[in-house]
């Protein structure tokens, strides 16, 4: 509280705001060091070379009091690593820590390594799964405990959410994850039950798993393996007890896309995360990508700014439509631009519904927009290496972080995860967020992705991640991409993005 808060309690010797009472001392100190945390300096144009780290870096958010255990439930092929995946990549992209324990992988993995000390392989085959196997359930039911016992104390370490990717299909499995729990202080337990009748979607669940090379799978053919998976189901089938136990904390996604059932979903997170799950849908669908045609601010190394596009800028527009047809056929899209006049030209020849997003807008540069790098170095020396050091964080004065952008598109991907085929005609930073979170990759190498001019990048939804494919249209364009400097050629490749599982990551 300041001092002139407090001289004034002195001198009139009554509370302020006639209250007075310990909670408005509290609201008062608490909103007292929120104005102090955010005094964010503006600086006029005309100083040179002011800022530093401190003043310019942001903190991270403080999500250490969420702590969360997603408990699977779901026969097998019914998409539960699906949603795994997909909740994780999304409250990643969010900054929580978040990791899936899968129970399957853990049993491989053991499994693996038994073999290898004992050169005796384990039956894994759909009779290990039979309830009527006492040894194996025993061995099943343990291998469920560990992997939850790794998840708690991975949570106890600093996670945030822990998944539990089982099929935790009974009543007694899940009574069980519960009195695990309930010796433990502070963790909420959700159960995220998928269930799935549609026979195409299991039908090709199934096709997944057994050619995805899955080690249960790896030494048998295709059909042997199918048999077995379908087999192994049918043991499931048998036992499996869909939730309804009622004083549970549940969400139930029917066919994903079609139905969704809640049960106690209570606090910030828990609903967020149904929010999102309530949001998927499976339809096989593309997304694609491209920055607005080359304008007149590229052309001059200006960063931000409003400019219109520069003639090969508006060749690339014209081009557009025919790459974008020829790829889509007749399927229906829709194109979202920013509310910037490169990206709203850029898409003007486009024979599709148009919407204007603002949170497509690209990020804002602040004192700097409308300056080249040369010019931003030499006027703020500080402020750019402090850009370089740490580009996910660093925040233009009066502007915004890669962070910043990060926020402000989640309504984005939101949408995004609800539609079909979208096209984004967008921007170099604000692409490399979306791609970010479609191909699951990390903050430090987010502001560094390249999302070249002329170039359409299309990216089509799998199980474990996206399919991708460039088209770079033969139009020249200028390069807008500025490496990280003092990093070797070699760090500055990017890993080609995958959509296969991988397995032995637990
Ligand atoms: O140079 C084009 C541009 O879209 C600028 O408007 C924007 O400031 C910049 O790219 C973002 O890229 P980086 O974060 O690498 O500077």
């Amino acid at each position: 509280m300041s001092d002139d808060w407090e001289n004034a309690r002195t001198r009139t010797n009554t509370p302020l705001f006639s209250a007075g009472g310990p909670d408005l001392k509290q609201f008062d100190e608490a909103s007292g060091s929120a104005r102090r945390a955010s005094e964010s300096v503006s600086a006029p144009r005309t100083v040179i070379g002011i800022g530093n780290k401190g003043l310019s870096y942001i903190s991270l958010p403080d999500y250490s009091e969420a702590k969360i255990v997603v408990a699977m439930v779901g026969l097998p092929a019914r998409g539960k690593s699906y949603l795994s995946n997909k909740l994780m990549r999304y409250l990643e992209w969010l900054e929580y820590n978040v990791k899936v324990f899968n129970v399957g992988q853990l049993r491989r993995k053991r499994a693996k390594m038994q073999a290898e000390q004992s050169g005796v392989k384990a039956d894994h085959t759909a009779t290990y799964f039979s309830h009527d196997n006492d040894a194996a359930m025993k061995l099943r039911d343990s291998l469920a405990e560990d992997c939850l016992d790794m998840l708690i104390e991975w949570l106890k370490k600093g996670g945030n959410v822990g998944i539990h990717d089982a099929t935790n299909s009974t009543e007694s499995r899940r009574a069980k994850i519960e009195a695990r729990l309930a010796k433990e202080k502070g963790l909420v337990l959700i159960f995220l039950e998928s269930v799935c009748d549609d026979p195409a979607v299991i039908a090709a669940n199934i096709a997944l798993k057994v050619s995805s090379g899955d080690p249960d799978y790896k030494d048998m053919s295709r059909e042997d393996a199918e048999r077995d998976f379908l087999n192994r189901i049918r043991q499931y089938e048998e036992v499996y007890q869909t939730i309804t136990e009622p004083h549970l904390s549940y969400i139930r996604i029917t066919n994903v896309g079609s139905q969704v059932t809640l049960c106690r979903i209570h606090g910030y997170l828990q609903s967020r995360i149904a929010f999102y799950l309530m949001n998927l849908h499976v339809k096989p669908r593309s997304i694609f990508f491209s920055r607005h045609g080359e304008s007149v601010f590229n052309l001059q190394g200006k960063i931000g700014g409003d400019s219109s596009l520069s003639p090969r800028g508006k060749q690339y527009a014209e081009a557009l439509p025919a790459l974008v047809t020829k790829n889509i056929g007749n399927a229906p899209l829709t194109v979202w631009t920013s509310t910037l006049q490169r990206t709203i030209e850029t898409a003007q020849a486009l024979p599709f519904t148009k919407l204007t997003w603002k949170a497509l807008d690209e990020l804002d540069a602040g004192v700097c927009d409308g300056m080249t790098y040369e010019e931003i170095e030499a006027a703020y020396p500080e402020d750019f290496a402090n850009r370089d050091d740490d580009k996910f964080n660093y925040r233009y004065r009066g502007g915004e972080s890669y962070r910043d952008v990060v926020v402000r598109l989640e309504p984005v991907i939101m949408e995004l995860e609800r539609q079909e085929n979208i096209l984004i005609i967008g921007h170099q930073a604000i692409l490399r967020c979306l791609y970010a979170y479609f191909h699951h990759r990390p903050q430090a190498d987010l502001p560094y992705i390249k999302i070249p001019l002329h170039t359409v990048i299309k990216l089509t939804p799998k199980a474990y991640g996206c399919d991708e494919e460039r088209y770079t249209v033969p139009i020249a364009a200028v390069n807008t991409h500025r490496p990280k400097p003092n990093v070797s050629g070699a760090e500055h490749e990017v890993p080609v993005p995958s959509s296969a599982r991988q397995y032995y990551s637990t």
